[in-house]
């Protein structure tokens, strides 16, 4: 891992425009595996579409063989909130199933994740996975030079906290990105404003709320991977790799080119 005093890695317009490249890999696998989701299909088969897209595109799956983890994706499926192993369970309808991906191009990593629903959901499950995903995208505004780390934190919990009574996941955070998938800072999902390094242009950090229906305390079940939630409600995880240009935030892992 990284210390939390570490400096923060400043890319070049040109390395950011390779890590773009690596996350273009990333959105497309996660796309192909969204297209792919529906009851029936087993977590193995969207690991393999991933690990595919990936391949094809001549980049390398970041997550596999990563501390001895065995597949291209993290698959973790209602209660599961992230690094669930793929294998032979099948998708029921009604599931919510969070996709974690990584690539390297170049050696320049890119990491997202997206929450899908499996056919019809529950209500609550629904609100879950936009109230999540919408946490992240007040986190990536945060994202511009004179920015502090701390408001990003800062904003997707004010996000969570004004529109439901979620639960945040503390002990699972955001990272620094680039050479490595995860490097300084740590980005935590909570927190006051004003804290932390001045946001400077060339940075590139992966922000990813993970949020509970009930209490945000985890565990690691046995097979030394998979998080779930203590009390076994279901959880929702986004993530997007975000580089700082001159022009503010640049999403590098979305499909469009979005810089807000
Ligand atoms: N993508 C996860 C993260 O955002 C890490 C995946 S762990 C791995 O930090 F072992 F699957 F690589
Ligand atoms: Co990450």
């Amino acid at each position: 891992m990284f210390r939390k005093k570490d400096s923060i890695q400043i890319k070049s317009p040109d390395q950011l425009a390779v890590m773009r490249q690596a996350g273009l890999v990333v959105a497309h696998a996660l796309q192909a595996v969204e297209q792919a989701v529906r009851p029936g299909v087993t977590t193995a088969q969207l690991d393999e579409i991933a690990h595919q897209v990936i391949r094809d595109a001549g980049a390398t799956p970041s997550f596999l063989g990563y501390h001895g983890y065995p597949a291209a994706i993290c698959s973790s499926i209602n209660e599961e909130v992230v690094h669930g192993i793929p294998g032979p369970r099948a998708l029921l309808d009604g599931d919510i199933i969070s996709i974690d991906c990584g690539a390297i191009v170049d050696g320049w990593h890119g990491d997202a994740a997206i929450s899908v629903l499996v056919g019809q959901a529950a209500p609550e499950v629904v609100e879950l996975s936009r109230v999540t995903e919408a946490s992240l995208w007040a986190g990536l505004a945060q994202v511009r030079e004179g920015s502090r780390l701390s408001d990003i934190g800062h904003a997707v919990e004010q996000c969570v906290r004004t529109q439901s009574d979620f639960g945040i996941i503390e002990e699972y955070i955001g990272h620094g990105i680039g050479t490595a998938m995860h490097m300084a800072p740590p980005i935590p999902n909570y927190g006051d404003p004003g804290r932390g390094p001045l946001l400077k242009v060339g940075m590139a950090l992966a922000i990813e709320p993970m949020v509970t229906l009930g209490s945000p305390e985890v565990q690691v079940l046995v097979d030394g991977w998979t998080v779930v939630t203590s009390d076994r409600r279901w959880a929702s995880h986004w993530e997007h790799t975000v580089a700082i240009t001159e022009q503010g935030p640049w999403v590098l892992t979305a499909l469009d080119d979005v810089r807000l």
